[in-house]
């Protein structure tokens, strides 16, 4: 017998085959028994009439959630049920009964389900998110090694900071002081002198005192960093790329964006060429709006939303005050008050999915920079010999896969978007 996973079912109609999976849900009327499986690709239902099969009726009234078990039988195409098919088993072999499930299905609070996190991602809704995941992961690097980017991994330990030394990670690297990586895109910057068009993707970590559901204290992050790219070249090179990751998403997992109640029609009317604004024309629109916001602040998750709210796909806001973003980021040659930096909103209140820009490319500025900073100039040599050895203009950017995903799938807090969050209070699991 084939044992075939539940969301390639639909290839097996009419066919007997076998399932392996956990009991998810239960149903009986006394005289029918409906069984939800689940076995990690999607949901099967059962039917199983007491009149027909006693002994099996008899045997399935005492499985319980979350037993393991492995059926087989006949299925076919079923329209009402969860996953679209159905299954008459003909046999049910039980692995292991689950006593005393924790996680029932009537409505558990946050914090009760965060603590339990090793056995919330089996619910239908956490298993979709992380599918989802799985596909914009792919999805990045397809399309990154088609467009001929390299991937070169970057450290996770590092000497220096990147982002801010407000939110770095300590940790004692044989007595010298070392940090996990906030980003890679220093190394990436090397790494594109070296190899052209290159990108790395990890995790990175930032211990940000904020509890917001944008917030994570350790996020993946796929950071892309080109040669000779401007910023204009960088700013297509994302939209295009959120672009495909979108249409990835639509196409392989309609069943899954409908467990989580995802408005795919949002999804499918984005377009190419995203929106595109001015931070300065971002402070007109905020004011527009009734908020009171001074040019030179940064924005706050009310603005990013308020200025988001206005467009139907991400917007790019671009060439942000130079006092407020990173010491790497190069100014407008016709405007140095400002940088040739873009973040990229997503819709919906989401916030900033991506941040990115052309970087500074030359060296006596870029030495001025980190002074101005108050970084450690010896922890970036390296860094500067870069600008010291055939300096090019280039660009890069940062995607922060949880956002993209909660966006994606329109779920509210990241923490719900990677299998184990790190969020402000809770290590655990
Ligand atoms: O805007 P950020 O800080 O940019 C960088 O780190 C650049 N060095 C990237 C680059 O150019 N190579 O972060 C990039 C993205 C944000 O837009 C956001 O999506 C995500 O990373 N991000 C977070 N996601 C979850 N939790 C956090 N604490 C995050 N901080 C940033
Ligand atoms: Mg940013």
């Amino acid at each position: 017998m084939e044992w075939v996973l539940i969301k390639n079912l639909k290839n097996h109609s009419g066919q007997e085959v076998e399932v392996r999976g956990w009991l998810y849900n239960k149903r009986s009327s006394g005289k029918i028994i409906f069984l939800i499986v689940r076995d990690g690709s999607g949901l099967l239902q059962c039917v199983i009439a007491k009149k027909e099969q006693p002994e099996l009726f008899q045997l399935v009234e005492g499985i319980t959630q979350e037993s393991s078990i492995i059926i087989t039988g006949a299925v076919r195409e079923e329209p009402r049920s969860p996953g679209g098919m159905e299954m008459q088993p003909k046999d049910i072999r039980i692995i292991s009964i689950a006593e005393n499930y924790p996680i029932t299905l009537k409505e558990h609070g946050v914090d009760f389900l965060a603590e339990r996190r090793h056995l919330w991602i089996r619910t239908p809704k956490q298993s979709a998110l992380l599918r989802i995941r799985s596909t914009v992961e792919q999805a990045c690097r397809d399309f990154l090694n088609r467009r001929d980017f390299v991937l070169a991994d970057a450290p996770i330990i590092t000497p220096a900071a990147c982002e801010g030394t407000t939110t770095l990670f300590e940790l004692d690297y044989h007595g010298e002081k070392a940090y996990l990586s906030q980003s890679g895109q220093l190394y990436n910057e090397a790494a594109a002198m070296a190899l052209g068009r290159i990108y790395c993707f990890g995790p990175t970590f930032r211990a940000e005192k904020s509890k917001t559901r944008r917030h994570l204290m350790e996020f993946w992050m796929l950071e892309a960093e080109a040669a000779f790219f401007d910023f204009e070249d960088n700013m297509k090179l994302q939209e295009e790329l959120i672009y495909y990751i979108i249409q990835s998403v639509l196409e392989k997992h309609a069943t899954d964006l409908k467990i989580l109640n995802r408005d795919v029609e949002k999804l499918q009317k984005i377009s190419l060429p995203f929106p595109r604004l001015s931070y300065t024309q971002a402070v007109e629109l905020l004011r527009q709006k009734g908020r009171q916001f001074e040019w030179g602040n940064d924005f706050g998750a009310p603005d990013e939303t308020a200025i988001s709210d206005n467009f139907d796909a991400p917007v790019f806001v671009h060439r942000f005050p130079t006092k407020i973003k990173a010491f790497y980021m190069k100014p407008d040659p016709s405007d140095p008050g400002v940088v040739l930096g873009a973040d990229l909103l997503a819709p919906e209140g989401y916030g900033e999915i991506i941040g990115g820009g052309q970087r500074l490319d030359d060296l006596s500025l870029l030495e001025e920079r980190i002074r101005e900073h108050n970084l450690p100039g010896e922890a970036f040599a390296w860094y500067t010999d870069l600008r010291r050895y055939g300096t090019v203009p280039h660009s890069g950017f940062g995607l922060g896969i949880e956002r993209t995903v909660a966006w994606l799938c329109g779920t509210e807090h990241v923490r719900e978007t990677i299998p184990f969050p790190r969020t402000l209070y809770r290590l655990y699991p």
